[in-house]
């Protein structure tokens, strides 16, 4: 064999060798994992076990993405209140807590449906909506609690003129797969690809709903295998990939949003990513605009403006005076060189929804017109 042909061999014998073990890695882990994906059967351990091991991300656990689903005997806000009523023409709403249980129902002063609810959607400092079993389907009520008024009113998306039967009057049966959706959003382990299983289901967003079932990872560490740690870490996402296609997969893409009929609804400020992929000047693959940029996971918002300055500092110089450099050359801002977010990303109240999201459009703002679509 000549040289050269050896050295082809060699070469081949190597990337043989790299593809051979790049399979094997994917094989026995994801290679990138999404909320909802195929588990593959690995099991999910549990948010305690990680934070024995891992007590500085503990504080996930107290953020409101861990704690946007309760089940009904759980739910807080409607124990904190006890009994909550909301009338619209000849029907009456209740939703009340009686002993362990949380009773939903609608009267036309003469016949009454009650239901006990299942699971108490959102975790309430913007509202919560509730779930329930009924004629063998799962439904939303047609009422949500909203923490702005103190009381219940229409769920978002739902008719307020005044329902044609007592049926109508209750809610809104979830079909389809946009069961699977739902939980796949807001709780841990409780969708694997299509499949919902509630019995398995860890309510709110967990540890393993961003890191994939623990099981492998915890025999491996436990065995002190380090080198393979055999759980997903999203921190090796490129910027673009990890806003889109991780974050994105709940606070909704820019792909998901171009695939919903009512994508150019104003109420499409919630999605956060579609929002700031539409964004000029930050639609890159730069970590330095991406989720993690501003938002640590595993902490509470942080609700400081001042907090946001230095992020936005990376990029921009501060006064025009100042010398560009290589990292540091996106245009001064004429104006202020501080609170930036309160006036480029300002806060937008929704109609019926009774808060106020940010709009993470980054922009300059012109006081009197609608954000843009
Ligand atoms: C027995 C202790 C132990 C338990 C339980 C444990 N971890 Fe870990 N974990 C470790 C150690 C040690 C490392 C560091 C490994 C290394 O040096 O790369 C680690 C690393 C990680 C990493 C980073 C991996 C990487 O590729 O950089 C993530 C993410 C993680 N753990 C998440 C979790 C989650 C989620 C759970 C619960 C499902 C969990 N861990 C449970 C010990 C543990
Ligand atoms: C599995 C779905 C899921 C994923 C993945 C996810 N989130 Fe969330 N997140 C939620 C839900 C649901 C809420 C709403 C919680 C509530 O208010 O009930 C939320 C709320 C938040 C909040 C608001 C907290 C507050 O105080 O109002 C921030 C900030 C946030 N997420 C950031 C992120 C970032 C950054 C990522 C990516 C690293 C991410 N999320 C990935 C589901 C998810
Ligand atoms: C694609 C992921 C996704 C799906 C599907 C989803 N949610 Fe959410 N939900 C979120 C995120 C993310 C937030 C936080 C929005 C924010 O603060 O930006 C949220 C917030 C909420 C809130 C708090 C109030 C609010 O509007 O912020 C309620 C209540 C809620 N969801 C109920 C539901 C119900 C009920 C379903 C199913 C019928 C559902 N969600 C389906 C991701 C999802
Ligand atoms: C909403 C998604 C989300 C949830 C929920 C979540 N994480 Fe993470 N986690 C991330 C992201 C994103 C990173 C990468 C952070 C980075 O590189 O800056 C990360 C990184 C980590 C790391 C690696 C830290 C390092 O220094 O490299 C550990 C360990 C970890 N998470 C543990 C946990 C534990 C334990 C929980 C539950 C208490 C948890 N995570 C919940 C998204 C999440
Ligand atoms: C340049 C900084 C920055 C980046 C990047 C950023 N955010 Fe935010 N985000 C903010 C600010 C500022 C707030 C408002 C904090 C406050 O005052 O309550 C916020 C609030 C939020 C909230 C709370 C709901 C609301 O509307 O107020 C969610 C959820 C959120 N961001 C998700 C995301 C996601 C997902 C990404 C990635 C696509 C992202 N953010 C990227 C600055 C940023
Ligand atoms: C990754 C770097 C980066 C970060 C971080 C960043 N910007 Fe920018 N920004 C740019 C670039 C690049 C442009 C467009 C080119 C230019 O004008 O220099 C831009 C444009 C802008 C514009 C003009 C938009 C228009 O439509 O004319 C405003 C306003 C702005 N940014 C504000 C902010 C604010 C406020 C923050 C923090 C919340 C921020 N930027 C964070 C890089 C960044
Ligand atoms: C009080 C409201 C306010 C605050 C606070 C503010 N800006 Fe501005 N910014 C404006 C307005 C208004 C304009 C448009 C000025 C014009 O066109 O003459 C602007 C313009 C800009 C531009 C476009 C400049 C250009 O030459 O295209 C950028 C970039 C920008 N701001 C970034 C920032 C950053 C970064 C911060 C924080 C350090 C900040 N702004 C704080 C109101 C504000």
């Amino acid at each position: 064999m000549t040289l050269a042909l050896k050295t082809i061999c060699v070469i081949c014998a190597i990337c043989g060798l790299i593809v051979v073990l790049c399979h094997a890695q994917s094989d026995t882990f994801f290679s990138e994992w999404r909320p909802n994906a195929d588990t593959r059967g690995i099991r999910f351990v549990g948010n305690k076990a990680c934070v024995d091991c891992h007590p500085r991300e503990a504080t996930q656990l107290t953020t409101p993405m861990a704690q946007a689903l309760e089940v009904a005997p759980d739910c807080r806000i409607v124990t904190a209140r006890g009994r909550l009523t909301f009338r619209n023409g000849p029907y009456t709403y209740e939703l009340a807590r009686k002993g362990e249980s949380v009773i939903y129902s609608v009267t036309d002063g003469v016949k009454t449906i009650a239901k006990p609810v299942l699971y108490c959607f959102g975790q309430g400092h913007v509202g919560q909506t509730y779930i329930f079993r009924h004629n063998d389907m799962l439904y939303e009520t047609r009422v949500s609690y909203f923490q702005k008024l103190r009381e219940l009113d229409f769920t978002i998306g739902h008719r307020t003129s005044v329902p044609t039967s007592l049926e109508d009057a209750l809610g809104r049966a979830i079909g389809g797969d946009e069961p699977q959706q739902c939980f796949g959003c807001h709780t841990t382990g409780a969708v694997n690809g299509l499949e919902l299983k509630l019995d398995r289901l860890s309510p709110g967003v967990g540890c393993e709903a961003c890191h994939g079932p623990g099981e492998k990872h915890l025999v491996a560490m436990k065995e002190k295998r380090f080198d393979e740690p055999q759980i997903f870490n999203p921190g090796g996402l490129g910027a673009h990939e990890l806003s889109q296609s991780f974050c994105g997969t709940c606070h909704t893409s820019f792909e998901q949003t171009m695939l919903l009929p009512g994508q150019s609804s104003i109420n499409n400020i919630r999605f956060q990513p579609y929002r700031m992929f539409n964004s000029r000047g930050h639609n890159t693959n730069d970590p330095r605009i991406s989720c993690l940029a501003c938002h640590n996971p595993h902490e509470k918002l942080q609700k400081d403006t001042s907090y946001y300055d230095s992020k936005c500092l990376a990029c921009h110089l501060t006064t025009a005076k100042e010398t560009k450099t290589e990292r540091r050359n996106a245009a001064a801002c004429p104006v202020s060189t501080k609170k930036c977010a309160t006036c480029h990303m300002p806060k937008v109240e929704l109609r019926g929804m009774h808060a106020e999201f940010t709009d993470h459009w980054i922009r300059i703002a012109k006081p009197n017109e609608p954000p843009p679509r």
